[in-house]
């Protein structure tokens, strides 16, 4: 797929023919320098974006052919983002957070089902906060936990560790790779960080809108000089 912005002199080719898939039950990090399309990229997966040519396909469904309101239902239905910043609302409890994507959906959510989730996240203890009582990786839990109460095909995460410290970045990204691991989810996240895309099954690069390789089970070194590689190319 390719996803252009603003027309004429200010054109911006964001992605340029893209293809990737992501098989069921993998992690894959995407990396590449500042401006190289990975937002682009995401936001086109999860349809929060529509590519400006090509295709996106979610567990089988061509996002292409569905009206605004179809895509809304597929994306609360079947796909979970989480986003650097949380994008909790404050003034909600975890467990109302949590419960969010079933009420929109027109569901009320089950307390054992949102109890369950915030238990997997490693937050029982704390449902009853709200945003502003609980550390960022506690809130990031949560963010977590509300992107799977609809048992997402996919999950993505734009940058999910890039407010966070490191020693609370690695028990995100331990969080994720047991999702991963214990309960087959797939996961697709941005990172800037060698040893986050490390936790990965692939790191996919892309460097000016084009995918620029990809690396199997990366070690953060081998990572690492394949950034440096990719910032170091003339343009
Ligand atoms: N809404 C927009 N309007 C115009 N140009 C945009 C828009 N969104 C992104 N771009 C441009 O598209 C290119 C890719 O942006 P994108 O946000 O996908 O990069 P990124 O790889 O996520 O960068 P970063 O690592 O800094 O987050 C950049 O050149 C950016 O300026
Ligand atoms: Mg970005």
């Amino acid at each position: 797929m390719s996803r252009n912005y603003g027309t004429g002199d200010g054109a911006v080719c964001a992605l340029d023919d893209v293809t990737l898939g992501f098989a069921a039950g993998t992690f894959t990090a995407v990396m590449g320098p500042s401006g190289s399309g990975k937002s682009t990229l995401l936001q086109c997966a999860a349809g929060l974006d529509r590519p400006s040519s090509g295709r996106v396909e979610v567990a089988g469904t061509d996002l292409a052919g569905l009206s605004e309101t179809k895509l809304t239902v597929l994306r609360r239905q079947r796909i979970g983002f989480v986003f650097q910043e949380f994008n909790l609302l404050p003034s909600l409890t975890a467990e109302q957070n949590v419960g969010l994507p079933l009420r929109l959906a027109g569901h009320r959510p089950k307390p054992a089902e949102v109890a369950a989730v915030l238990a997997e996240v490693g937050l029982k203890s704390r449902a009853r906060h709200r945003p502003g009582e609980m550390s960022g990786g506690q809130q990031q839990r949560v963010a977590i936990a509300r992107a799977l109460i609809t048992c997402p095909a996919v999950l993505f995460a734009d940058e999910p560790t890039g407010a966070l410290d490191t020693v609370t970045s690695r028990e995100i990204l331990a969080l994720l790779r047991g999702l991963v691991d214990e309960r087959a989810q797939t996961i697709v996240m941005v990172t800037h960080d060698p040893v986050a895309a490390s936790y990965a099954d692939r790191v996919v690069f892309l460097a000016d809108g084009r995918l620029a390789g990809e690396l199997p089970n990366p070690s953060p070194q081998a990572v690492a000089e394949r950034m440096a590689r990719l910032e170091a190319a003339p343009c």
